[in-house]
Order: C-alpha cells, then structure tokens, then sequence
C-alpha cells in the first residue's frame, strides 16, 4: 500500500511519531489517563510510512497497528521521554501526538491501595516532552506539536508554536464531541512560523493526516 505513483518523498527520513494518552501509575492496578485513544497519532504514523518513512511510533495506546511500523510501547509521560530521547538523535522529524498526562502521582504505591473513607492524592508535574526537544532540536529537524483546547483555540496554540519552540502547530478542538480525542475524525488548524494559519475542515483522521504529512513534506530539506 506505500504509494509508489510519487518517488517517496520521505525515503531515508525518520520520523518519530508519539501517540496516546499516557498513563500515570497510583499502585500496581490504577492509573490516570485522558480522552486520547491513540487515533490521530497512528494516523499519521501509517500516512508518514506511505510516503516512505522510517517511522518509529511510539505509543500509549492499545489501538493494532499494522506490522510494517515500528512500534514501541509506552505507558507513562516518563518513558516516552526517554524513548524519544534516545531516538531523537538521528530523527529528521518528530510528531507529538500523544496527550501526554501534564500531572502524575508524586508517589507510587507498591501494594494495591486498600479503601478508605476519602483518598487525597498529590501530584507533580510531568516533564514536557515537546519543550525538551525545541530546546535541541538541530536546525535541519522539524517538530510539529499538538494543542488540544477547549477555548482560545488560535490564541493557546500560537503561544505553544513559540514556547515550544515548534515548527507546526496543529491546533485541535478537544471540546465537541464528533471531533479530537477518541473519534474518528477532527478539524485542526496549522499554525506554522512562516504562513498564516490554516484550517482543515472536518474530516477523518487519515485524511487530516495527509495534510499534516504534505506539509512535512514541503518543509522538509
Ligand atoms: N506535550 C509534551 N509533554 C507534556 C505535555 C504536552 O510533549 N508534558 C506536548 C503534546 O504532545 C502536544 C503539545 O505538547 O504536542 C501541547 O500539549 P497540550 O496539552 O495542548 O499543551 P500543554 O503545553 O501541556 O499546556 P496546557 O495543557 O496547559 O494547555
Ligand atoms: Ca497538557
């Protein structure tokens, strides 16, 4: 199924894809989580790989994915971290799809939790893996990071492009419900440093990803 009409223009790109929401351990049986099912980020894992990238997906979600793409899994905002980490070197691209939990549990139970009353549980900060990676991206490597909103959609995202140092934002409307986390289809917007932004009208996630992944293409030396 890779389309061999074009002469591949990702061949000899590599491209990592983060997917999912993480999941933050409380004890050995719980966990918190949110909306993401992993949708978006497989997506474009398989557009990119139909373009003739290497693409390594690394991903919290439980969705299959076919065999062709290389697929590590993750649970916690830690772990992705440290897998994109350690592929980020030699990565001509990255996506951060993954809704990657901001908080997790500042300690983890060893024994399962027996019940009480009430449970108070404290929490700490997650490291932000997108900020990281702007922070040393080399000039030739492209990042395109996600914002999921539910209001001040345009004005969030293009403070993430900046604060982020990213090259594509793809704003994402996390607030209705036929469109962003766990459905099939999504309407973005693409806010990038050099263009106005623009918006992809409601569609399936596979057909949002050819848009995103053109524009990778475009932008890529
Ligand atoms: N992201 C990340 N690491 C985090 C949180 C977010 O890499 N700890 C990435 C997401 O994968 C996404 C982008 O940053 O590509 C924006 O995520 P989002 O949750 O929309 O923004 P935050 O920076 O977490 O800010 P807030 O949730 O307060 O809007
Ligand atoms: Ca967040």
């Amino acid at each position: 199924i890779r389309d061999h009409s074009e002469k591949l223009p990702l061949r000899n790109k590599k491209i990592i894809v983060t997917a999912g929401g993480t999941k933050e351990r409380i004890d050995p049986v719980r966990y918190i989580t949110n909306d993401s099912s992993g949708k978006m980020g497989h997506a474009l894992a398989v557009e990119a790989w139909k373009r003739g990238a290497e693409v390594v997906l690394i991903s919290a979600s439980h969705l299959a994915t076919p065999d062709y793409i290389t697929r590590v899994p993750v649970e916690s905002a830690e772990e992705m971290l440290r897998t994109v980490t350690d592929e980020f070197d030699d990565a001509d691209a990255v996506i951060m799809a993954a809704a990657v939990s901001d908080y997790a549990p500042a300690t983890v139970e060893k024994q399962k939790m027996k019940k009480k009353d009430s449970l108070t549980l404290s929490f700490r900060k997650n490291p932000d893996i997108l900020k990281s990676l702007g922070e040393k991206k080399k000039p030739d490597q492209l990042l395109i990071g996600f914002a999921a909103e539910t209001e001040d959609l345009i004005r969030y995202a293009e403070k993430k492009l900046n604060d982020k140092n990213a090259d594509l934002i793809i704003a994402n409307d996390v607030g209705k419900k036929d469109r962003g986390f766990n459905v099939d289809e999504n309407e973005v917007t693409m806010l990038s440093r050099k263009s106005e932004p623009v918006t992809i009208s409601l569609r399936s996630k596979s057909d949002v990803s050819v848009e995103v992944i053109d524009w990778l293409v475009t932008n890529m030396n």
